[in-house]
């Protein structure tokens, strides 16, 4: 089976790649390359936007996975027009092409981020969304557009995640558990900004092994499936990151607890990812921290900015080629 990944470069794609060759899967990745290349050379590299594919170019493959896009709400607030852009229309034009090529499967990287501030409900995928900010908007858009090309011989599925974290090759420090366990063994300290608030985490592990479960699936299954390992009150990912860097690196982490309103709280059911994908995650906080201690070595330089999407975005903005691309998108458009 041949697999394109949109955005695989990324720290989603990076991990679950290496995964998809070992189960003989033959992998291309498109992508813009924000933060370089971290692929194994078994990867077909495509260095294109996703807006200058055209049909022809997805002929070859039986199903195309979107992963790209302005991946959180920081990006999305420092540019708003490129966020609607990259992550509502480009996965809509790349499923519209990959139908007319006669793709088999689509399978769209959504977020949990779409049911915006809730009422400390666990949510199931039938349960209203509600997000007020660029990025929740657009990834519900983006997931609007692509879930309504399904019929018999087009099969979308849509992976709602939780927030990711654990070790990537292509290493992000600005994820929940990442950022906080950065600041445990650099400062000593852990700043937990609203203990009440929920937020669904998911390790990378088993983020990668959804897609797989999705990418396996029978070929009549569609559908939108929240994906996550386990609900946690950030308070709670506080206490556990602290306690698990103190067991296996010694010395003392402090908790700064602070109370500033979040536009985010939500825990969501995976139970339709189990019963329909047969997803059923391993994942816990402990584990994703000792994942991030096994790897440590590999991401020492911390304040590489590359580990920050705001900051590498940031400084891509002054560059011209942002500016280039992104004209490009919206002349083409
Ligand atoms: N990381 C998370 O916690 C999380 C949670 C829920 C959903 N998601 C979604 O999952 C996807 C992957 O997340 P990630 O953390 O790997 O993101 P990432 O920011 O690490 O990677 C995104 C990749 O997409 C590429 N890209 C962006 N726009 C492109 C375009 N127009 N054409 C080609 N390539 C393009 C970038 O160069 C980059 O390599 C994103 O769509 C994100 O919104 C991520």
């Amino acid at each position: 089976m041949k697999l394109l990944i949109a955005g695989g470069a990324g720290y989603l794609g990076s991990a679950l790649i290496p995964r998809l060759l070992e189960r003989g899967y033959k992998v291309d990745v498109v992508d813009i390359f924000w933060f370089g290349n971290h692929l194994p050379r078994a990867v077909g590299i495509i260095k294109k936007d996703i807006f200058h594919l055209t049909s022809v170019d997805l002929e070859p493959y039986d199903q195309v996975i979107f992963l790209a896009g302005l991946s959180n709400d920081p990006m999305a607030e420092f540019s708003p027009s490129k966020n609607f852009v990259f992550n509502a229309a480009a996965p809509a034009y790349l499923a519209y092409i990959a139908k007319n090529a006669g793709v088999q499967r689509y399978i769209y990287a959504c977020s949990c981020s779409v049911y915006g501030y809730t009422e400390n409900e666990l949510y199931d995928e039938s349960r209203p969304v509600s997000s007020s900010f660029p990025y929740g908007i657009s990834k519900l858009q983006g997931e609007q557009a692509v879930i309504q090309l399904q019929d018999e011989n087009f099969s979308v599925i849509s992976l709602r995640k939780g927030t990711i974290s654990g070790y990537s090759p292509r290493m992000r420090l600005d994820l929940i558990i990442n950022t906080m366990f950065l600041s445990a063994i650099r400062d000593r300290d852990i700043t937990v900004n609203n203990p009440s608030i929920w937020r669904p985490i998911l390790s990378i592990d088993d983020a990668g092994t959804a897609y797989i479960r999705a990418i396996e699936a029978h070929p009549k299954t569609s559908g939108i499936f929240n994906i996550a390992s386990g609900n946690y009150t950030v308070g709670e990912v506080g206490d556990l990151v602290k306690s698990a860097v103190e067991e296996r690196l010694g010395g003392r982490v402090n908790l700064v607890i602070k109370h500033i309103q979040d536009f985010r709280n939500y825990k969501v059911s995976f139970e339709k990812a189990a019963k329909v994908l047969s997803f059923h995650p391993t994942g816990h906080v402990k584990s994703i921290v000792n994942d991030l201690i096994d790897n440590m070595e590999k991401f020492s330089d911390w304040d590489n900015p590359l580990y920050s999407n705001i900051k590498t975005f940031r400084n891509m903005e002054t560059s011209i080629d942002v500016h280039n691309m992104v004209g490009t998108v919206l002349g083409a458009a």
